[in-house]
């Protein structure tokens, strides 16, 4: 039982690695807050892009459990317009959503991950904070900005003993990828061989990654970035 007596919030967690993450949270002890939209089932349902959406999770997960140790920022959508055709509107609500909400969630959370005296921040980016394909403009650009503010939250909280860190996944079968590859196993195998693992990530993969970072193994480890893509920024 590796987060016995911890209390965390797992937003995006109807579905994929939230899913997989909030889960292997509670096999491992802890009390979870699960965060998604309306119908998907959760103990929060909420946009957490919303006006004061931010402050309500933070406060509901309070209001639960009297703590709050562990946040994951994990909701998220993807983009797939091309630069020169990108609405304001679409470019708004993905900065909006994987961007701003992140870091709102975040800063609400400071004071009670303060008080825990081990506070635990992982934000899921994406391979695409650093690499990039067709049509990912405003999806690049928000988890970019997620890399970013996660290594200065992780300057600005150390002497609090809170660690902040990011994962950026590779091509992982879940909710956002598999409509895609269904359609078409050509895409979902290029992405399979592209891994040097020879295979498509599992959202188990990430929920455990997430796990390491949460847990007094990962300490000592913050504004860190972890790959979990199975090898796959290795080829350029
Ligand atoms: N699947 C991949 O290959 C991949 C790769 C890199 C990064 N990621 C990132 O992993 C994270 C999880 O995605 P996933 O792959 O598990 O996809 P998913 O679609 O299975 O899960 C994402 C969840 O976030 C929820 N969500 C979206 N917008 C929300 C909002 N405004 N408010 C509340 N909840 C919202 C969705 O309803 C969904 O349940 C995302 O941040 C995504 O960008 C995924």
């Amino acid at each position: 039982m590796r987060l016995q007596g911890k209390a965390a919030i797992v937003t995006g967690s109807g579905s994929g690695i939230g899913k997989a993450t909030a889960e292997l949270f509670v096999k491992e002890g802890a009390r979870v807050l699960t965060v998604d939209l309306p119908g998907k089932d959760t103990g929060l349902e909420i946009d957490i892009a919303a006006d004061g959406a931010p402050k309500t999770i933070v406060e509901t997960a309070f209001k639960q459990f009297g703590r709050l140790d562990i946040v994951v920022n994990n909701a998220g959508i993807g983009s797939n317009q091309l630069a020169e055709e990108v609405e304001r509107e679409a470019w708004d609500r993905v900065l909006a959503v994987n961007l701003t909400a992140p870091f709102l969630i975040c800063q609400a959370a400071i004071p009670h991950l303060r008080d825990s005296g081990a506070g635990r921040i992982i934000n899921v980016a994406s391979v695409m904070a650093e690499g990039t394909d067709y049509g990912l403009s405003a999806y690049c650009a928000s988890k970019a900005g997620v890399a970013g503010f996660t290594r200065t939250l992780a300057l600005e909280l150390g002497k609090w003993k809170i660690t902040a860190n990011y994962l950026l996944p590779g091509a992982i079968r879940t909710g956002m990828t598999t409509p895609l590859w269904d359609a078409r196993p050509d895409v979902a195998d290029i992405w399979a061989k592209k891994s040097v693992l020879r295979r498509l990530g599992e959202p188990e993969d990430l929920a455990k990654a997430a796990l390491f970072l949460a847990s007094d193994d990962g300490a000592f480890v913050t504004g860190h970035g972890l790959n979990v893509d199975g090898g796959l920024m290795l080829r350029v």
